[in-house]
């Protein structure tokens, strides 16, 4: 018996060292000390023994079962360490490693000009006021002083849905949406996407923007709406642009203007950007007319207004200096990249 505990602790030592993972060791143990186990196996001849010889053999077998023992929990620790090192290798973060570049997009050229204009508006107490671009004839139409018929229509030919519904050739039917919700004083912009049945060129498009202004209180004049206009063109086109008021005609202001920027290329001595014309037109205004603040549930007797519709794409173009409109809806990164 002595013999073979002999044989086990050294047959035991040689493959817990030879042992090449926990999985390993743990496979040993049981081999070695578990129920079925060598060391359980010769136990198991103890009774064959004489009572002098058992306690000396019981102790021997105690001390190969502490030394087995011990053999794996040391190998056990060292490979533990060993993984460790191994995953902490694997895991190792470079600090000093360039990061991955994350690509940021940016405003749109339109929402670039469309927020300068917020921001002008915003500064003079304008709220920002919105309307369906799936409009009734009623508000894009009726209701602006434009009854079936009337010639002003045939400049503004849209999709229609029905007879009676239609996509809005303009942002004006939100001033009349507006006033019917709510009492003067009135001081709105109103931003939105129209519509025309108008085939795409160089200056068209079936699809644009316009932002729309309205301002009803008592005793608004033309005055108001002079100094509120170029308040909007030298914040958008430079301290020295001058503004000048035409003589116009549209169905919802009377009376009715076209306001001209003097040329921000020639300042207003003529060049190819202004045709010569030392001016460019850029929105159409006027005095809101009496029936139509009427149509909005507001006493003309009372309340006067001013209204103006500008076009956010013509003002880009001049803007940024382009000469397509089509550009802006490309979405040709060379192009939009620039910005
Ligand atoms: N809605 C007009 C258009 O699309 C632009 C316009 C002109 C709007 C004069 C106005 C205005 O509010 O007073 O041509």
């Amino acid at each position: 018996m002595k013999v073979q505990l002999e044989a086990l602790r050294k047959s035991a030592a040689e493959k817990i060292a030879a042992a090449k993972s926990r999985a390993d060791l743990e496979a040993l143990r049981i081999a070695y000390l578990g129920k079925k186990g060598e060391l359980t196996a010769i136990l198991k001849q103890m009774g064959k023994l004489s009572a002098e010889e058992r306690p000396v053999m019981g102790q021997l077998a105690n001390e190969a079962r502490a030394f087995i023992e011990e053999a794996i929990t040391a190998s056990d620790n060292e490979l533990k360490e060993k993984e460790k090192a191994a995953r902490l290798k694997a895991e190792t973060l470079d600090v000093t490693m360039p990061g991955k570049q994350i690509e940021l997009g940016h405003k749109h050229p339109l929402s670039i000009v469309l927020d300068e204009v917020k921001d002008i508006f915003i500064g003079m107490g304008f709220s920002i006021a919105s309307g369906p671009e799936i409009e009734l004839d009623y508000y894009n139409f009726e209701a602006l002083n434009i009854p079936e018929g009337h010639p002003a229509r045939d400049t503004q030919d849209t999709f229609y849905i029905t007879d009676k519904v239609l996509l809005r050739t303009q942002t004006s039917p939100v001033q009349i949406r507006y006033m019917e919700h709510n009492k003067p004083p009135i001081r709105i912009i109103s931003p939105g996407r129209v519509y025309r049945s108008d085939a795409a060129d160089a200056t068209h498009s079936p699809l644009f923007h316009q932002i729309e202004g309205l301002v009803v209180d008592k005793g608004v004049t033309m005055g108001d709406l002079k100094a509120c206009l170029e308040t909007l063109a030298k914040a958008l086109f430079g301290e020295s642009t001058k503004i000048r008021l035409r003589p116009h005609h549209f169905p919802f202001t009377e009376p009715s203007c076209e306001v001209d920027v003097s040329c921000f290329r020639c300042g207003g001595k003529g060049c190819p950007m202004c045709k010569g014309e030392g001016w460019i037109e850029i929105l159409g205004a006027g005095m809101v007319h009496p029936q139509v603040l009427r149509n909005g549930g507001i006493d003309p007797e009372e309340y006067s207004g001013f209204a103006f519709g500008v076009g956010l794409e013509r003002i880009a173009l001049f803007r940024f200096h382009i000469d397509d409109i089509r550009l802006f809806y490309e979405n040709d990164m060379r192009f939009l990249s620039q910005f």
